[in-house]
């Protein structure tokens, strides 16, 4: 099985590769981004801040947002070379006011938006769904299905009036699989996996697309990893691929290695998926549990 599973590996990355070689989508895809102002949802860290840096080194308009005001200022700073406007608008995304706020702010910024990358989400760590704490679970459900709900609507209400823009969800390689011990946050991935790719159905009789991302593990401090390496993309390196992959499918695993596994676990059966699966679950939960407790010590230290 082991070499079964690196022989379609190394076949499928040397396919990939030379897909690669010969075709970027990169072009094809800004010209899709018909307005010059886009707005990137949970902008202060991770993902959302490479969206953030990927735009404004493209020469367009950010409007960034997230809770953490500090954090947004920094990163606005650290891309003043680019010469773009970057606007940074706190919000939290918990809430309606949060919500109703970002949407207005938008529509009265009095541009056209070209895209709008709804990011922001948070995970927890893994365990059964027996002892996980109710505050903790309705947390997620609020943020990534109610208010994200909201906010694919009222923005795609506005993109129908524009008759254009990309409305792109980060959701999750773990929103097609089903992912034991992250169950919660695996389901709310698929109903915005399901919820995107109807709603693009619908969209393209008006010009406006639809596409929700799905990466398997990014280094990012919701995974507590800050280097990249095989199997943990780097957020950057993520963002590249998103753009210069095809926009075909409204699903996407833009990093090759994400498509490659997803592609091995759903041609396994959903008997050995889920065993295999839920046995990373469980590793993962041991390394975060050990990364966890290093980073407190050391924060204890620096105390
Ligand atoms: N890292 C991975 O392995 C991975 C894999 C697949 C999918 N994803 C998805 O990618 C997205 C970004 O995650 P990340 O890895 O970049 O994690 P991250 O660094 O923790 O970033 C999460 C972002 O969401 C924002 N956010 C969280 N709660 C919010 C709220 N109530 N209101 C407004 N903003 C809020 C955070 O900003 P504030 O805290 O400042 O509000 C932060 O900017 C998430 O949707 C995540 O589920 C991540
Ligand atoms: C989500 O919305 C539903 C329907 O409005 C509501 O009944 C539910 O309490 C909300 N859930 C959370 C976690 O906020
Ligand atoms: C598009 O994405 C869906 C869901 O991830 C997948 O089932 C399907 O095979 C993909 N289609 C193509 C052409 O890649």
């Amino acid at each position: 099985m082991q070499n079964k599973v690196i022989a379609i590996s190394v076949t499928i990355t040397i396919l990939m590769v030379l897909r690669k070689i010969f075709k970027s989508h990169e072009k094809m895809n800004l010209k899709l981004i018909e307005h010059k102002t886009v707005v990137v949802t949970g902008a202060s860290s991770g993902i959302g801040a490479s969206y953030v840096k990927y735009f404004a080194e493209h020469g367009f308009d950010v409007i960034m947002t997230a809770r953490r005001q500090k954090n947004m200022e920094e990163i606005k700073e650290s891309l003043k070379h680019c010469n773009v406007k970057i606007t940074v608008f706190p919000s939290d995304l918990q809430t309606d006011e949060g919500v109703n706020s970002l949407v207005k702010f938008v529509r009265d910024y009095n541009q056209p938006i070209g895209a709008f990358v709804s990011n922001a989400g948070i995970a927890y760590f893994p365990v059964d769904f027996t002892d996980s704490p109710r505050e903790e679970y309705t947390k997620i459900i609020n943020l990534h299905v109610n208010k994200t709900t909201d906010l694919i609507q009222k923005i795609g209400q506005l993109f129908k009036e524009q008759k254009s823009g990309v409305f792109v969800q980060v959701a999750s390689g773990l929103g097609i699989v089903n992912y034991p011990m992250l169950q919660i946050y695996s389901a709310t991935k698929a109903y915005l996996v399901s919820l995107i790719r109807s709603v693009n159905q619908e969209a393209k009789a008006y010009g406006v697309k639809y596409i929700a991302v799905c990466p398997l593990w990014v280094a990012t401090p919701m995974t507590y990893t800050s280097k990249s390496n095989f199997f943990f993309a780097s957020s950057d390196r993520l963002v590249k691929d998103f753009f210069c992959g095809s926009w075909a499918n409204s699903s996407i695993s833009p990093y090759w290695v994400h498509r490659a596994l997803l592609k091995i676990w759903l041609s396994m059966s959903e008997k050995r998926r889920m065993e295999h699966v839920h046995g990373q679950a469980k590793e993962a939960q041991k390394r975060l549990a050990r990364k966890k407790a290093s980073l407190e010590a050391e924060a204890r230290k620096q105390q």
